[in-house]
């Protein structure tokens, strides 16, 4: 295995807190060489330059193996600077256009649907990363006067719109899973009309694939009350934000929802991170959950073409939840974010053995 560079940004809130377990499970990985570059950039860093990274930023980014991304975002400056001059200039700038999200129910987290079984949670969201409604297309008219307008526009190319539905055909296809297409076309008359006619041509090519299409409105009811009925999910942008936390809140919680941001093509670096934000109501306490930060380290792990080591992280993470002995409090447990980390690489590390 040759060396794999990996730029970290730990970046705001409890953000440093649940990347540095990350980097120690990556430090523990038999096999894999890891050089780490820390960038301290993030809400911080803007106070003090006036900006979320440096001017050459993606320049220092683009020779890295993966990103790791712990979560941006403080009181004090605008999200919708912190976030779109840092993580989603990243995404799109290194046209990460899959967001791959796990919605998996693992051995031992619990579940608030009171009559789900286990196997019955587990899906893969494939969220459009790269323009739909957060192409950051719209315009402010008649700012301050009584005539004042405002447009967002979300933006759906043929290009963009196809890539991500074949990517879900090819995924669905892979794992032996159905395709779900989540949409709202009976409102959105032209971006999601034209979605689901992307959805059926890309489609002809995939006839072995069964599919359903559901509008986001009952697909969130469905994900409820009969989350058996998905197995590989392909929506747009904010649809699969939205759609993931729904996800994260029926497999563990947000202390356990992970995500990568992958450019397929490897012509840039893909991006790992938790899906959670920075959390300013727990951070700085050592209590935050670093789950799905190793959830995320194991989606890297495959990336890295190590899926065997992938596998085993999550085993492991299955172990210390079943136990349920080492586990923070959003869990309800007392444990610290290092001591959850340090009994999930004790775990991994002894499967390593076994
Ligand atoms: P959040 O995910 O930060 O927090 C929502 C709730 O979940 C909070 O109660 C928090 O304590 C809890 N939580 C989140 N992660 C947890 C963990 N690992 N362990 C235990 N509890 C956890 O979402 P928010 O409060 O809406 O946003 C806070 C800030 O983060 C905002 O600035 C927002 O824009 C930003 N944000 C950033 C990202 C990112 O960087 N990827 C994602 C979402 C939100
Ligand atoms: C996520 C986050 C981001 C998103 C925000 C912080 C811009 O919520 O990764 O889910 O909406 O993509
Ligand atoms: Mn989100």
């Amino acid at each position: 295995m040759p060396t794999k560079h990996i730029a970290v940004i730990a970046g705001d809130g409890i953000g440093p807190e649940v990347i540095s377990q990350g980097v120690k499970l990556l430090k523990a990985v038999p096999g894999l060489d890891a050089q780490f570059t820390e960038y301290p950039w993030g809400c911080e860093y803007y106070l003090k330059t006036g900006e979320m990274m440096p001017e050459n930023g993606m320049e220092l980014l683009k020779a890295s193996d993966a990103i790791f991304l712990g979560a941006v975002g403080a009181p004090g400056v605008p999200d919708h600077v912190s976030l779109r001059d840092l993580l989603l200039k990243i995404r799109r700038g290194f046209d990460q256009y899959i967001n791959l999200r796990p919605v998996k129910l693992l051995r031992g987290a619990p579940c608030p649907l009171k009559n789900a079984r286990r196997e019955d949670i587990d899906m893969v969201f494939i969220r459009e990363n790269s323009e739909g409604e957060y192409a950051g297309a719209g315009e402010r008219l008649y700012p301050g006067t009584p005539r004042e307008v405002v447009l967002q526009t979300g933006v759906f190319s043929r290009h963009g719109t196809e890539r991500v539905i074949r990517y879900a055909y090819n995924t669905a296809r892979r794992m032996g899973k159905t395709l779900t297409s989540i949409t709202k076309s009976n409102a959105l008359n032209y971006s999601m009309v034209y979605w689901d006619e992307i959805f059926r041509e890309v489609g002809r090519d995939y006839p072995d694939i069964k599919t359903h299409q559901y509008l986001v409105d009952a697909a969130s009811m469905f994900m409820v009350m009969q989350p058996e009925r998905f197995g590989v999910v392909v929506c747009s942008n904010l649809f699969g934000d939205i759609l993931t936390d729904l996800g994260a809140a029926i497999s563990g919680g947000m202390g356990l929802a992970a995500g990568a941001n992958l450019n397929p093509e490897g012509v840039y670096p893909s991006m790992f991170e938790p899906i959670h934000g920075s959390a300013p109501d727990i951070a700085g306490r050592g209590i935050a959950n670093p789950l799905a930060t190793l959830w995320s380290v194991s989606q890297m792990l495959d990336h890295f073409g190590m899926p065997d080591e992938g596998a085993k992280v999550l085993a492991a993470m299955e172990d210390v939840l079943t136990e349920g002995r080492t586990l923070t409090p959003d869990l309800g447990g007392t444990a610290s974010t290092s001591e959850v980390a340090d009994a999930v690489i004790a775990r991994y590390l002894s499967r390593k053995a076994a």
